[in-house]
């Protein structure tokens, strides 16, 4: 790409509304019926789409998985703080509900490992705090059943029981 070329769009970029830039994902309302988040295999009491990707399971009695709701803990104990509850954004962070079912699995674990700034707009990144590393796909699961409306907003009422293999990642994983 030639130096001229760049500039050009280097201003064309700044000159952008910044409504427009960072924050579209969780701008963007969720429409349930366009997402397919059915359960397509549960592995050791975590579930996955066809994708591949964890998801949530919500029975018909509002029975959650265990990862909805360890991750509505994990969400309010390191998130809610910016995010609002519930991970219904605030004046000053997104509303991340809406960008668990946009942004998809693997661009929102970018955001969290590597952080994201917009001016003073900053995202900070959680790549070596083990409180969130360790707990990120239960984050994601829990904000991504939120911006589903699967569960309510408010603390899970009855969950699964943690299985053991669930267990014993947890203990690889915080060591
Ligand atoms: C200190 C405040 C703060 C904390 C704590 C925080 N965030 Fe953020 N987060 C932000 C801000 C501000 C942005 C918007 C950054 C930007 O404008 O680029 C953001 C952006 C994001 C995005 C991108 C949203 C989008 O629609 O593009 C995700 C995903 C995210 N945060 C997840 C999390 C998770 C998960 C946690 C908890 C582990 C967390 N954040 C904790 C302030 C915070």
């Amino acid at each position: 790409m030639s130096t001229g070329l760049r500039l050009t769009l280097a201003s064309a970029l700044v000159a952008l509304p910044i409504t427009a830039s960072a924050q579209n994902w969780s701008d963007q309302p969720v429409d349930p019926a366009n997402h397919d988040e059915t359960v397509a295999y549960e592995e050791g009491g975590r579930y996955f789409n066809e994708e591949d990707v964890p998801t949530y399971n919500v029975a018909e009695d509002g029975t959650v998985d265990w990862l909805t709701f360890s991750g509505f803990r994990r969400y309010h104990a390191e998130c809610h703080v910016c995010h609002g509850p519930d991970g219904e954004g605030s004046s000053y962070a997104p509303k991340v509900k809406n960008s668990a079912v946009h942004m998809g699995y693997y661009d929102f674990y970018d955001v969290v490992v590597n952080g994201r700034g917009n001016g003073n707009s900053v995202m900070p990144h959680f790549g070596d705090n083990p409180n969130v590393m360790c707990y990120l796909d239960d984050i994601y699961v829990y904000l991504k059943a939120r911006g589903m409306e699967a569960v309510p907003r408010g603390r899970p009422g009855s969950k699964e029981a943690k299985s053991d293999a669930i267990q014993e990642d947890e203990n690889a994983c915080m060591g």
